[in-house]
């Protein structure tokens, strides 16, 4: 069971960081022009990730919508919203490193570089524990396939020269109990505390993912950020359900139907980090909405970056030759 008291950390900080962000903020619109540029959304098909895909498609960016199901539809969606032919829909299941390394392959093999990457795809609390991998599933939807994804990826962006990398943070980083022992967990106890737990590790190491090549790869023009949408009504809540804990799940469902924003105006701010963030200070940053918000206290210790970045490696078996040198 979660303690009374950290229930209540949670939901005053929750509660705070709403109230700060959300209702006076104005919206960002960003004028930038994409033709010419390509995108890869992933989690493209509904949600923030459905709205991002139209919001750059309207710019006349070439968007390559990644998901597990229904990309069709949304792509037909899209076509007919913004009049821009040049969507496409690949599938990508990122439960599955083959379906990640399969998807990446065609990749290369269609593009000739990739200006924009969007590692939004994402899950809630979920009943389903390990991977066909044996990996712990929401660290591997929620990161793993992410990471090894922007590793693939990475020729095609440098192609790009100024690539843009972007990884969906979340309020809950603040529940986290990230460390090397609990990074991929796979036979842990089904209680509604640690698999709470467990979507705040996931989130953590987005922010940590974006920091980290941020660093690495900047040197070749790739710009990466973290960004928190906060609080959008989308299908993943309804995983609220697995939450055995009523005061978590009804809290939350409270301040989400107070507090939540237009999926819209979040694709707004995830455009405007992509396209008018890069300047030295505004990289590798995690984002709430547009504004640049207070990472981890642990994010600030090199060597546990590195040890986590390590591991990942190992989790996702990149090969020597996938790997960034340093
Ligand atoms: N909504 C919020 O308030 C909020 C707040 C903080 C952070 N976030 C983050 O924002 C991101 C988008 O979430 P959302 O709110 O838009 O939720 P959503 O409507 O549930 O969308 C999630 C997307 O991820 C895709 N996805 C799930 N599992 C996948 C897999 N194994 N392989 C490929 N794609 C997969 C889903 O597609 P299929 O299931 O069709 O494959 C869907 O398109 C997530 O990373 C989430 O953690 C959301």
């Amino acid at each position: 069971m979660i303690p009374l008291i950290q229930i209540v950390n949670l939901f005053l900080y929750v509660f705070s960081r709403l109230i700060e962000n959300i209702p006076f903020r104005k919206i960002p619109i960003s004028t930038k022009c994409l033709v010419g540029k390509t995108a890869i959304v992933t989690g493209g098909n509904r949600g923030i990730g459905f709205a991002t895909a139209t919001a750059l498609a309207s710019r006349g960016c070439k968007v390559i919508i990644a998901d597990s199901q229904n990309g069709e539809l949304s792509r037909d969606q899209i076509i007919s919203d913004t009049e821009n032919k040049n969507i496409v829909y690949k599938h990508l299941d990122l439960s599955s490193l083959q379906s990640v390394r399969d998807f990446a392959a065609d990749i290369c093999k269609t593009e000739d570089k990739i200006d924009i990457l969007i590692n939004n795809a994402g899950i809630g609390v979920t009943k389903k524990l390990v991977s066909e991998d044996g990996l712990n599933y929401i660290m591997q939807v929620n990161i793993f396939g992410a990471f090894l994804l922007t590793h693939l990826l990475l020729d095609l962006l440098k192609k790009a020269k100024s690539a843009r990398v972007l990884f969906v943070s979340s309020i809950f980083v603040n529940t986290h109990n990230l460390n090397l022992d609990t990074l991929n967990i796979t036979n842990y106890n089904m209680d509604d505390h640690y698999r709470t737990i467990l979507y705040s590790n996931s989130k953590v190491c987005c922010i940590l993912a974006a920091q980290e090549f941020n660093r690495k790869l900047k040197k070749h023009g790739i710009i990466a950020n973290a960004i928190d949408p906060i609080g959008v009504k989308t299908q993943i809540f309804q995983t609220m359900k697995y939450f055995n804990n009523v005061l978590v799940s009804s809290g939350l469902a409270l301040l989400l139907n107070i507090f939540h924003q237009n999926v819209q105006d979040v694709a707004n701010h995830y455009l405007h980090v992509i396209t008018e963030k890069d300047e030295e200070e505004s990289t590798g940053q995690n984002y709430v909405l547009s504004s640049i918000a207070r990472k981890p206290t642990i994010l600030k210790n090199s060597q546990f970056c590195e040890d986590i970045w390590c591991k990942m490696e190992e989790i996702v078996g990149l090969k020597p030759k996938e790997k960034i040198s340093s």
